[in-house]
């Protein structure tokens, strides 16, 4: 596989761009290539066998454009098909991703500590796991958000009923004393400003997506797979409407690119 063969990146829609743009920052000579599985969102609502499916699907997708390694930039599709994906692609470098709760535990100064994220990760198993290992000394207090994804998806960042959506979910946090929130789901990090409206200044918001390009770092170079020449523009395919990711793009990333479809 040539270093200079492009990185996979996918998420069930646009979620997954947030930390697109962290591995850009990062790791600017890496192209890369973008499945939004819109036609399939959200992920959160879904069972995780549907979910699996969609991941394999999309995986082979990106094999056969040639990708040499694979970012699974949403943690519902990484608690439902993490291990599987790493079971039938065993040489393929992949990086999946979690709620950050170890970082959370240990920058929580009130001792409780709230998680955004859909329905499928707070209940997966992966996700109980985690808790049981890093939040032993915390409250952590989880909130599912029906119906966030949808508002980022259609690039409505700032309109009434997304914040009317997302105060009803970050209001019960703040009353339970929560100081610090984890952003535990890649779309969510769009929201940021919107969420700074809605939490006191002194609440600390946490998401991965920068942990995620550093740890793609560190799996490229072990093996031996960055690459040395500059990017090729980012490819983009939706499962969804395309015209809409076009239209999005440019709200989400500040860019404009043509899209193509994916089944
Ligand atoms: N962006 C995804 C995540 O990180 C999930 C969104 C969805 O429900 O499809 O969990």
């Amino acid at each position: 596989m040539p270093s200079n063969a492009p990185v996979g990146v996918f998420d069930s829609g646009v979620g997954g761009l947030s930390v697109l743009r962290e591995i850009r920052q990062l790791l600017p000579n890496e192209s890369l290539l973008y499945v939004a599985d819109s036609g399939h969102v959200p992920y959160g609502e879904k069972n995780p066998e549907y979910i699996r499916e969609r991941c394999v699907l999309i995986t082979e997708h990106l094999l056969a454009q040639g990708a040499k390694a694979l970012v699974l930039a949403c943690n519902t599709a990484t608690a439902a098909a993490g291990a599987e994906l790493r079971e039938r692609y065993p040489h393929l470098p992949i990086v999946g991703m979690e709620p950050a709760v170890k970082p959370a535990a240990a920058a929580t100064r009130s001792g409780v500590v709230g998680v955004l994220a859909t329905t499928g990760t707070l209940k997966s198993a992966r996700f109980a796991a985690l808790l049981d290992r890093f939040a032993n000394d915390v409250r952590v207090v989880t909130q599912p958000c029906p119906g966030l994804v949808e508002c980022i998806e259609s690039g409505e960042l700032q309109a009434p009923a997304t914040r009317e959506l997302l105060h009803g979910y970050v209001a019960p946090l703040m009353a339970e004393g929560c100081d610090t929130l984890i952003l535990g789901c890649t779309h969510y990090p769009f929201l940021r400003p919107l969420l700074g409206e809605l939490v006191p200044p002194s609440v600390t918001l946490i998401d991965t997506g920068a942990a995620v390009a550093r740890q793609l770092q560190r799996l490229l170079a072990q093996h031996d797979l960055l690459a040395a020449q500059a990017a090729q523009p980012t490819r983009y395919w939706s499962s969804g409407n395309t015209a809409q990711l076009c239209r999005v793009l440019p709200i989400l990333l500040g860019e404009r690119a043509d899209v193509l479809p994916i089944h």
